[in-house]
């Protein structure tokens, strides 16, 4: 990971610096004060050179300038829009663009002149959510290809601040880069099992880890998803993580958990209802859901929350074999209802019927929020920025959209209802587990809502936001860990004590 120092503002003698500049500060603003310095250091070569390229601090603009005095490298510019407007988001999208500007530099500092210690803390976390990259398999990529940038130095004045808000946000930070690995895994060597022992490392942390493999889960009555993981020579597992971060108080006023359940097909073929070759290495993600939720524990207990929450997983392949089940099957699931199998593709919602089923009766959470690479269909409805959520309780709803709004990580809500509900009636089962074509994320979240028990209860379909194939300030393309910011911000914000 990036390491990050913070350090009084003082002008570096030598390497790269970027000075972050609310709109319409110049060298005699508040956030300009490095700027006067870099000025008064190369005869105010900087700001020549952004009076150039006609600078003016507006949000997202950037101008780099090489080599402006003997010794200073690089100083880049990047605007900072209105400073009363200055949110916690977009500071991290500062620290985040400023990374990408300099990453080609080993060491550099950046200027927050101006701004409070918390801000100060969300530029780091910007600049080190960038930083992230996948490169465990590369072996023969030049070093002069690769990012430099090893060590970042943010300058501000209220350095003790900032470096106490960071020792949470590394938490953070350090959720966000486990579940971005975790997705980024090639689907051979991430099986169930594999992914299951990945989890068991969070107990170094103080997360308390349980495993539950196939002979487990098939004396629970686990139907639904023993029948995906049927076809698979990967043995499936379902994880329990546990943090209890609230304060020890008498038991009888201490709330109950909350509930983080993940789907992950650690590989989705489609099973015996096949899919298409093209673009079919893009299911190895189809375990985002449960890389969130993971990476999210991790998270919580890296910042030790003062909550207490839980993790469940359902690890599974889902593979086409002379042992998979065939459309057709009726399975029973965790709950006692029963399945009618149409499309073996539609595997996620039956991995989670168990797995939710299970939450309610073994936690009795205070509410649960499940997320999953559910449905193509959500991707035509949204496309690739917002992620569709349905919940029962409008509570809950508003508080999701809320920490969508501050963490950068959108959602939008879908509705629920009866007619859609019909949708999946079964002639022989309780249920079937597709809907037909119209409103295919709609019906996916009416079935697993079939496995809600009265909880308060949400469901991201995340299939549009798990991966994305463009750079964002602090998300670079690739796993983007959707989920782990947005729940992480969703607890800090209403559940913890
Ligand atoms: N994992 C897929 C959904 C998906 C599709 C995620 C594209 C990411 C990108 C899911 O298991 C699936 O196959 N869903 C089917 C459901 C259908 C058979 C009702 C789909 O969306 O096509
Ligand atoms: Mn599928
Ligand atoms: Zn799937």
């Amino acid at each position: 990971m990036l390491d990050i120092a913070f350090a009084k503002s003082a002008l570096p003698k030598s390497g790269a610096l970027a000075l972050l500049l609310a709109e319409g500060d110049g060298a005699e603003g508040a956030t300009g004060t490095l700027l006067a310095a870099a000025d008064a250091a190369t005869t105010g070569a900087v700001s020549r050179a952004l009076a150039a390229a006609e600078f003016t601090g507006k949000r997202g603009q950037s101008v780099t300038v090489l080599a402006p005095g003997a010794e200073l490298t690089r100083v880049v510019a990047i605007g900072l829009g209105k400073l009363d407007s200055l949110t916690p988001k977009l500071a991290e999208d500062a620290g985040g663009q400023a990374q990408a500007l300099l990453a080609r530099e080993p060491a550099a500092a950046v200027s927050a002149a101006g701004l409070t210690g918390a801000q100060a803390a969300a530029i780091a976390l910007g600049a080190v959510l960038r930083s992230y990259r996948f490169d465990l398999y590369r072996t023969t990529e030049k070093a002069d290809d690769k990012p430099k940038l090893a060590k970042l130095t943010v300058l501000t004045a209220e350095a003790a601040k900032a470096k106490d808000a960071w020792a949470g946000g590394k938490g953070v930070a350090n959720g966000v880069f486990l579940a971005r690995d975790l997705v980024s895994e090639p689907p051979n060597v991430l099986t169930p099992a594999a992914m299951a022992e990945r989890c068991k490392k969070l107990e170094d942390l103080g997360v308390k880890v349980e495993i539950f493999g196939p002979k487990e889960m098939t004396k629970l009555g686990f139907g639904a998803l023993m029948g995906v993981a049927m076809g698979s020579a990967q043995e499936p597992r379902m994880v329990v993580m546990h943090w209890n971060g609230a304060p020890a108080g008498k038991k009888s006023t201490k709330p109950a958990p909350i509930a983080f359940i993940g789907k992950g097909v650690t590989f989705d073929t489609g099973g015996i209802s096949i899919k298409p070759a093209g673009g079919m290495e893009d299911m190895k993600w189809d375990m985002a859901g449960a890389g969130a939720v993971i990476g999210l524990m991790a998270a919580l207990a890296g910042r030790k929350a003062k909550v207490d929450a839980i993790g469940l997983v359902g690890l599974v392949e889902n593979m086409p074999s002379g042992t998979a089940q065939r459309p057709g099957d009726v399975v029973k699931s965790y709950s006692g209802q029963t399945i009618e199998v149409i499309n073996t593709d539609a595997e996620g919602r039956l991995v989670l019927a168990d797995v939710l089923w299970y939450c309610q009766q073994k936690y009795n959470p205070r509410c649960m929020i499940d997320l999953a690479t559910l449905t193509g269909a959500i991707i035509i409805s949204l496309g690739h920025e917002y992620a569709g959520f349905f919940a029962n309780d409008d509570t809950l709803a508003n508080q999701l959209a809320a920490a969508g709004t501050a963490s950068g990580e959108l959602l939008w809500r879908m509705p629920l209802g009866d007619a859609y509900d019909k949708q999946i009636r079964s002639d022989i089962a309780d249920m079937k587990n597709v809907g037909g074509r119209p409103g295919g994320a709609i019906t996916a979240a009416q079935f697993i809502q079939r496995f809600v028990n009265g909880k308060v209860w949400a469901h991201l379909d995340i299939a549009g936001t798990a991966w994305s194939s463009k750079d964002a300030p602090t998300v670079p393309k690739g796993a983007t860990a959707y989920g782990v910011r947005l729940l992480d911000r969703l607890v800090a914000d209403n559940y913890e004590a």
